[in-house]
């Protein structure tokens, strides 16, 4: 960590005079699932990442989050960072902050990446799940909970091929603090739609999907690179949610790629 801004710990990689990238992680993570991404872009770019409040090592406190809440605390990182025009790269949750954050205040970046992620809220099937996620916390389900929703996030092959690393991603969530995950369950039930909007982003943008990813599939996110007029889409094999963790090459050379053509 290298330090903490309104207590969010926040780690940075690379020369801070270089283009800034901001890194959003997904849940229940933290900025560890980055981790392949900071070491290869490094070089070029200033490497910003940081743990959403009530996960990893950033305080739970109440546990009474809003999506609003998160796009405020990426807000106060970036101001006190003087990151300008960062390129912001979100996935799931954390994607769900980087559209809202873009919808709120678009001219603050200077391009976007969404990996597996989706412009959509909760429809009422998707808020009764997470209302049974935090009845099974409750009832002393969380160490269940995070077994059954970090096996969902990822592909067969990477759990099948990657077993120690896959049980060091399961142990770790289960390390963060149940109210953190709670509140970042309810953040995410109550947050609004941003379809509105991915007409109006005018960034250059880059879309990366899991070819089996199943809660942000790829009919989904094709549909949302769509509607984003300067938008690349990504595909990526033999990988599920997770991306980044399951396929670091392929994301990386995408990314790479993507910022190549923003020189
Ligand atoms: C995530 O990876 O951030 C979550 O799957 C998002 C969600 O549950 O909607």
């Amino acid at each position: 960590m290298n330090s903490t801004i309104n207590n969010l710990a926040y780690f940075t990689d690379g020369d801070k005079n270089k283009k800034p990238i901001v890194f959003v992680h997904g849940f229940p993570f933290d900025h560890f699932m980055w981790d392949e991404q900071a070491k290869a872009l490094c070089r070029d770019f200033y490497c910003v990442r940081y743990d959403i409040r009530g996960l990893g090592v950033s305080p739970s406190g109440d546990g009474q989050f809003t999506m609003e809440s998160f796009v405020d605390d990426l807000e106060l990182i970036m101001y006190e960072l003087n990151l300008n025009k960062p390129v912001l790269c979100g996935l799931s949750m954390g994607g769900y902050i980087s559209l809202r954050s873009v919808e709120r205040m678009h001219d603050k970046f200077g391009a976007l990446i969404l990996c597996d992620t989706k412009d959509s809220a909760d429809d009422n099937e998707g808020k009764l799940k997470r209302a049974a996620a935090i009845k099974q916390i409750n009832s002393g389900g969380f160490e269940n909970f995070i077994d059954s929703f970090v096996l969902n996030c990822f592909g067969e092959e990477y759990v099948k091929a990657n077993k120690s690393g896959y049980d060091a991603v399961v142990k770790r969530s289960k390390k963060n603090n149940p109210i953190g995950v709670k509140g970042c369950v309810l953040a995410m039930a109550g947050r609004t739609a941003t379809t509105h909007n991915l007409s109006k982003i005018n960034l250059p943008t880059l879309v990366i999907c899991g070819n089996e990813d199943k809660l942000s599939p790829p009919n989904v996110m094709k549909s949302m690179a769509d509607q984003i007029p300067n938008s690349n889409f990504v595909l990526v094999k033999d990988a599920g949610h997770m991306t980044p963790i399951e396929k670091p090459k392929e994301v990386n050379d995408a990314i790479g790629k993507f910022l190549d053509s923003l020189e």
